[in-house]
């Protein structure tokens, strides 16, 4: 299958890591050009040696914290900068803080509103027009499967995985007609540091070793292990092609059959 993804210009938001490391991986394999950035300078050097090892040349890197505005605009700025289309925009951030109803305050509320719902608004605010005028654009979010099913001791992430569910559906409606297709793509149970965190946490909670918490955590699937962010990228670098030219408004679990719903 031909992605015609060459030429394309994406920009991938928290990046240099995890599930947004693989996707920038897979779109820069497809030909596209890519934007990566995250909020550490070790991160970024880390992931722009292992993209230059790779032999993967056409992208660039950016040091912006996406839980500020300001980090938000200068993201944007340079991606301008750096070419006339934004044609590609995957929102991503790292995950909200954990914990019960109990166990968060508001300013952590507020944090992970900053962080995984208002930076998805006011990026693509700022891209929607660029893709309106080319009469093509993708936007895919990476969400959680707590979208879908609340996850116990994940309040924050519930909250605010399912408001962007609701904006990303709003806008996939909105702009449908330009030929711009949103989406979100719903991870559960990856291996990355941010399911390390979580097993850490469930470690200290009950005093299991962390390495039984992760095995437990595979053997609880369907599908009984946890993925890798290989098994996650593909489905984004799809719906972020021209084959998914029909496809808006939805939200796929990569979850080993995790969520329960039918839907
Ligand atoms: N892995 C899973 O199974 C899973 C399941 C459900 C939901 N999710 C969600 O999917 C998203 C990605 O998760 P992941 O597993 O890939 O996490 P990860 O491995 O911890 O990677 C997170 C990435 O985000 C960057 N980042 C964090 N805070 C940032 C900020 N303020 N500004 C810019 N970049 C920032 C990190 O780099 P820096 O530290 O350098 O900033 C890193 O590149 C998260 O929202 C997570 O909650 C993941």
């Amino acid at each position: 299958m031909n992605l015609k993804l060459d030429n394309k210009f994406a920009i991938v938001c928290a990046s240099t890591k995890g599930l947004g490391f693989a996707v920038a991986k897979s779109l820069l394999n497809e030909g596209c050009e890519v934007l990566i950035c995250s909020s550490k300078e070790a991160n970024i050097s880390r992931a722009n040696e292992i993209l230059s090892n790779e032999g993967l040349k056409n992208f660039h890197s950016l040091k912006v914290d996406l839980s500020t505005n300001e980090g938000v605009v200068k993201l944007f700025k340079f991606a301008v900068s750096k070419s006339k289309r934004i044609d590609i925009l995957v929102n991503n951030c790292g995950g909200p803080d954990q914990g019960t109803f109990d166990d968060v305050n508001e300013e952590q509320l507020i944090n992970a509103f900053n962080k995984n719902l208002k930076n998805i608004f006011t990026l693509t605010k700022l891209v929607l027009p660029i893709m309106k005028a080319n009469n093509w654009g993708r936007i895919v979010n990476i969400t959680s499967t707590s979208a879908k099913q609340p996850i116990d001791s994940l309040i924050l992430s519930n909250i605010m995985r399912s408001a962007t569910t609701s904006f990303s559906k709003s806008i996939s409606n909105e702009y449908a007609r330009f030929n711009i297709m949103v989406n979100n793509v719903l991870p559960g149970r990856i291996l990355t540091d941010r399911i390390l965190q979580i097993s850490e946490l469930k470690s200290k909670e009950s005093g299991i070793d962390k390495r039984d918490i992760l095995e437990a955590l595979g053997q609880d699937l369907p599908i009984g292990r946890i993925g890798n962010p290989e098994e996650f990228a593909p489905i984004v670098t799809f719906l972020c092609s021209e084959m998914s030219s029909y496809i808006t408004g939805n939200s796929i679990n990569v979850d080993g059959g995790l969520v329960k719903s039918l839907f």
